[in-house]
């Protein structure tokens, strides 16, 4: 992993970059990092503010040899490995929001966007989208998401060496996408969900009809959030927000 890598100062979109390699036969493990996006994207079509080398604008191309619909693992294994840095080399105590958003304190600091090319039943590559706010000070924020948003600086209160951070998320990302090929999903499954927030909790989900009140009680093989509702019943979810309010 990382044995090719492209470094832009600065670009609408590091996934654009990491797509546009991808079609024309980059290999697994490429990795795009840009300095500045003009137009990072988020997930729902949100737009990813990533100011001028405040933060870890990088994207990882992927092929693995599993089936589409398993592609969500993928977010999840990335989710893990952001905490696993920011917990084991930063002695901070991340949390993982589902699907993919890693927070410091309740906020977010850091998100993930898994995009997919694929073909009849076979994947032909995997972009992998990793954001952190870095060393953002309170007003290097955007307004609109200054009061759920945070960044490393913010917590920590100093600055961090972003080549650094690079190189530990890379090998904890080879590690821990090579035990998930030697042991399967598993491995992936009980470490998020011991860094999973909210799970085993009350908290209220919302999906495209509606908004529910549930209990989160882990995630699925397919990385679906797992879901008891008040009438009793377990559901997959698969696209929603959870611990949602209103914004
Ligand atoms: C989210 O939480 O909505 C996902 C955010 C993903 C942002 C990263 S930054 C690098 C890569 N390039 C993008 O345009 N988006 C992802």
């Amino acid at each position: 992993l990382g044995k090719s890598i492209i470094h832009k100062e600065s670009t609408t979109s590091t996934q654009h970059i990491a797509h546009d390699l991808a079609t024309n036969h980059a290999d697994h493990g490429t990795v795009v990092i840009a300095d500045e996006q003009t137009a990072g994207k988020g997930r729902l079509s949100r737009a990813w503010y990533s100011s001028k080398n405040k933060g870890i604008w990088m994207s990882i191309i992927l092929r693995p040899s599993i089936p589409p619909y398993l592609a969500p693992q993928l977010t999840l294994l990335t989710a893990t490995v952001l905490a696993d840095v920011l917990k084991k080399e930063l002695k901070l105590n991340p949390k993982i929001k589902w699907p993919n958003d890693i927070l410091l304190q309740d906020k977010k600091t850091s998100g993930i966007l898994t995009e997919m090319q694929a073909e009849q039943d076979r994947i032909q590559y995997v972009v992998i989208g990793i954001g952190i706010n870095v060393n953002h000070e309170p007003d290097d924020l955007a307004e609109d998401i200054q009061s759920k948003a945070t960044s490393l600086k913010i917590e920590t209160g100093k600055s961090w060496n972003m080549t650094e951070l690079i190189q530990q998320i890379l090998l904890y990302f080879e590690k821990t996408y090579e035990d998930f090929l030697d042991k399967g999903f598993s491995v992936i499954k009980e470490k998020w969900e011991s860094y999973g927030y909210r799970i085993g909790e009350v908290t209220s989900i919302k999906t495209f009809h509606d908004v529910q009140r549930a209990v989160l009680t882990g995630i699925a093989e397919d990385g679906a959030l797992l879901a008891k509702y008040e009438d009793g019943t377990i559901k997959k979810v698969y696209s929603g927000e959870i611990d949602w309010f209103g914004n």
